[in-house]
């Protein structure tokens, strides 16, 4: 009897050991119910991985969660997920995703208990809804590579500018740009990109066109679609910007642009159409101007109309920082998050919700918008976890793509490639080539180890970011040309005395001129020019050395008042991180260039749709009384004013040719040190064949460009680009090339019907290796009846 007693109590108390220790095991998530779809929960470590934990959390967010959490079940659709959350969110938690919780945050281990403690540092955080397993949204600008890296003493590969990607024309190197900033990005531990600049070079002097794709919307597009996609596949969200027609920088925050809607379809807005539709981007950065009288962050037209109803763009509308001017018409018009605070979107939205003004059925559409994107790129199922990244990766993935992407302009006499064993003496003059190569600045510039290679003056105070400061990554060509040519005699001149460089120039048998042109985000440059004497420095060089090569580091284009002077002419754009190595390899050819300029070149600034830019000598107003810095704030304010795009579908390459007017070097030209020929092409409907041999004595790429002139009832400009393929070749081997164009690519948008037509008539094809060097031509007739 007792011995039963007592051993019903000890099965009593064995019962309750295990009750407890079920319990303890299913609070640290190790013992649970079975999961839903077969996998295992998993909450807290989606929740756990992905941020430092708040002071007051004593346990993983899981045991705080509901029983059920349905949305974890990974065979639903993102969609489903995204509302099985929203079901369970309240109303504070829903508005806690639609705006930022300020950005950077300190670096960890600072004693600042009211600085966000969880946010990874980079420009924007979102914290997450722990209690429902969903993570913080940490975003990192990364234009060109992640950035904001000094604050945390993070390494982050500083690529080559976008404009330089762009200018290989290769979809592959896209994706590899794209593929080493969403790696360097979760090994970070960020779950979103904020890069992904996609603004047309309307204005080449805006100081943003280094972080963007050129001046042709549909190269632009399909460029800016792989690079989004190798973020993404790396389960990083993407975000392409600045939406829309934020071209110039010159009073970003208040300028107008005024343009009509066709020639923005088929423009600028094209490239975005074109970029998401290829990459499904999680995200869409709206932009500070006004279009046609409206901010475009609160643009019915644009946010509502063209981007999420015909784009059918899933993702989700973050506004640039400070760009929200409004709670209800914002909302309304089809913003989803503001950012980076709280300014509209947090009480203010409450109260818009609570009142009626904004419906609760548009403030969960988005909020669905940021928790599908979330659940279809994987960073809820596949959070970043952090490692040191790969360095040695970065570095030559980096020399792979600027090699790429320098484009030979000029090279008279063969002057280039340089032969190693031949070469007795070089003068290295200017641009700081003794110790770096230049970046672009702004939210874009990725912190260089090490520091920059060429400090600021003592005393210049510790700028809170980079905006204004000129940057170069410790890249050094001169070391890079003296392992080159070890035999040489190599000697660097700064290039601040011209006469000096003259000199060393006359006493050397070749003479390379680095010059360069800082550019900025906020700021544009007022001319074409070069800055700081350079265009004297180059021309006393050449005068004194027929063997002059110049070099140019340079944001976008540039004039060249000496180009009949010298012997050759390299465009290295910003080359990023090992960009020495790579111009020493083109400059002595163990690369054979094979770039071509996805922008034009003009002569002058008399060449260019507008002379001047729209603003630039507009005079700041003075902040009102104690207004905060930042954008629109402390700094001043221009008066509002207009940025009448009259240029219209004529951007780039289409304004020299429909104006008639000759370039300095045209879109789509770029030499190799090997040459090609055309040949045979024929045009069935939308699919062109051609042959292209390479006549010369060395392997290289080309790549081919296929151009299309729209039937006259078309009114468009002579030509756009339509297709183009990038060809290797073996010394005289030849290719047959077939390129399918898109239908889109050959549509007209009617703003009548709201739609794109492919209009019926005679089509013509150029083909050729830039947009003025086309020797083939052929027409097809397009039948009535085909539109999109
Ligand atoms: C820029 C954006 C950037 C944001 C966050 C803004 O000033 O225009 O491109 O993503 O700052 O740094």
């Amino acid at each position: 009897m007792s011995n039963r007693g007592l051993s019903r109590r000890s099965i009593f108390s064995k019962l309750v050991t295990l009750l407890s220790l079920c319990s303890i095991l299913n609070v640290v998530g190790v013992l649970v119910t079975p999961a839903i779809g077969g996998t295992a929960p998993s909450g807290a470590r989606a929740v756990g991985t992905n941020r430092m934990p708040q002071q007051s959390e004593s346990r993983p967010a899981q045991a705080e969660g509901p029983p059920q959490q349905a949305w974890k079940d990974k065979s639903l659709s993102p969609d489903k997920r995204a509302d099985l959350v929203i079901e369970q969110m309240t109303l504070d938690e829903k508005i806690q995703l639609v705006h930022g919780s300020g950005g950077f945050g300190p670096p960890p281990g600072g004693n600042q208990p009211q600085q966000p403690t969880r946010s990874n540092g980079g420009a924007g955080w979102i914290p997450g809804i722990p209690r429902l397993g969903i993570p913080d949204i940490n975003m990192a600008d990364s234009a060109v590579g992640v950035t904001r890296g000094a604050a945390r003493s993070r390494y982050s590969t500083g690529l080559p500018s976008a404009v330089a990607e762009t200018a290989t024309w290769d979809l592959n190197l896209a994706y590899l740009f794209g593929t080493v900033i969403g790696r360097e990005l979760r090994d970070q531990g960020y779950n979103m990109s904020i890069g992904g600049g996609v603004n047309i070079t309307r204005e080449p002097r805006n100081g943003r066109n280094f972080e963007y794709q050129g001046e042709d919307p549909i190269l632009a597009g399909k460029m800016i679609g792989q690079l989004m996609k190798g973020v993404q596949d790396q389960q990083i969200m993407g975000d392409i910007k600045h939406y829309a027609l934020n071209d110039q920088e010159t009073g970003r925050n208040i300028g107008n642009v005024v343009l009509d809607k066709r020639s923005m379809r088929e423009t600028d807005l094209l490239a975005f159409e074109i970029g998401l539709r290829d990459s499904q981007a999680a995200g869409v950065m709206c932009s500070y101007n006004k279009v046609n009288g409206d901010w475009a962050c609160e643009n019915d037209y644009l946010l509502s109309q063209v981007l999420k109803k015909t784009f059918g763009f899933k993702g989700w509308v973050m506004s640039d920082w400070g760009g929200t001017h409004s709670t209800t018409k914002a909302a309304m018009a089809g913003l989803d998050q503001e950012m980076p605070g709280s300014g509209f979107f947090g009480d203010g939205l409450k109260k818009a919700v609570e009142s009626g003004d904004v419906p609760m059925a548009r403030l969960d559409e988005m909020v669905h918008r940021i928790l599908r994107s979330m659940f279809a790129v994987g960073v809820i199922d596949n959070p970043p976890v952090q490692k040191v990244v790969d360095v040695f990766k970065g570095m030559e993935d980096a020399q792979h793509i600027a090699e790429e992407s320098i484009v030979l302009l000029k090279n008279s006499n063969n002057q280039l490639p340089l032969n190693p064993a031949a070469v007795r003496s070089i003068a290295v003059i200017g641009s700081h080539a003794d110790v770096g190569v230049l970046s672009g600045g702004g939210s874009a510039q990725v912190d260089p180890p090490g520091g920059n290679a060429v400090p600021p003056p003592p005393g210049t105070p510790p700028g809170r970011n980079v905006f204004g400061r000129v940057v170069y990554y410790p890249s050094s060509p001169l070391k890079a040309i003296r392992a080159k040519a070890p035999a040489a005699r190599v000697e660097f001149d700064a290039g601040t005395d011209a006469a000096l460089a003259a000199n060393l120039a006359k006493n050397s048998e070749i003479a390379i001129v680095f010059v360069n042109q800082p550019t900025s985000e906020g700021r544009d440059s007022r001319t074409l020019s070069l800055p700081d004497n350079q265009d004297a420095l180059v021309s006393a060089v050449a005068a004194a050395n027929p063997r002059t090569i110049v070099v140019l580091e340079t944001g976008g284009p540039v004039s060249m008042p000496w180009v009949n002077n010298v012997a050759a002419v390299l465009e290295s754009w910003y080359p990023g991180i090992s960009g020495a190595p790579a111009i020493a390899n083109v400059l002595f050819g163990s690369v054979n260039p094979s770039a071509k300029l996805p922008v034009t070149f003009a002569r002058s600034d008399q060449d260019l749709p507008h002379p001047e830019i729209a603003g630039i000598n507009l005079q700041a107003q003075p902040p009102p009384a104690g207004a905060a810095a930042g954008p629109g704030g402390g700094r001043g304010r221009l008066p509002a004013f207009d940025i009448p795009y009259t240029e219209a579908l004529k951007v780039g390459y289409k304004w020299f040719d429909s104006e008639k007017k000759e370039p300095l070097f045209p879109f789509g030209f770029g030499l190799s040190y090997t040459t090609f020929a055309y040949s045979g092409l024929t045009a069935r409907g939308d699919v062109v064949s051609f042959t292209v041999k390479n006549t010369g004595k060395r392997a290289g790429a080309e790549v081919a460009e296929v151009y299309a002139g729209l039937p006259a009832s078309a009114n468009e400009p002579p030509r756009r680009l339509v297709g183009w393929s990038k060809v290797q070749l073996a010394a005289g081997e030849s290719r047959t090339v077939t390129v399918k164009v898109e239908p889109l690519f050959l549509s007209i948008f009617d703003v009548d019907k709201d739609r794109w037509e492919l209009l019926p008539g005679e089509y013509q094809f150029f083909v050729g290796g830039s947009s003025r060097s086309t020797p083939l031509t052929a027409s097809v007739q397009f039948p009535a009846g085909e539109e999109r």
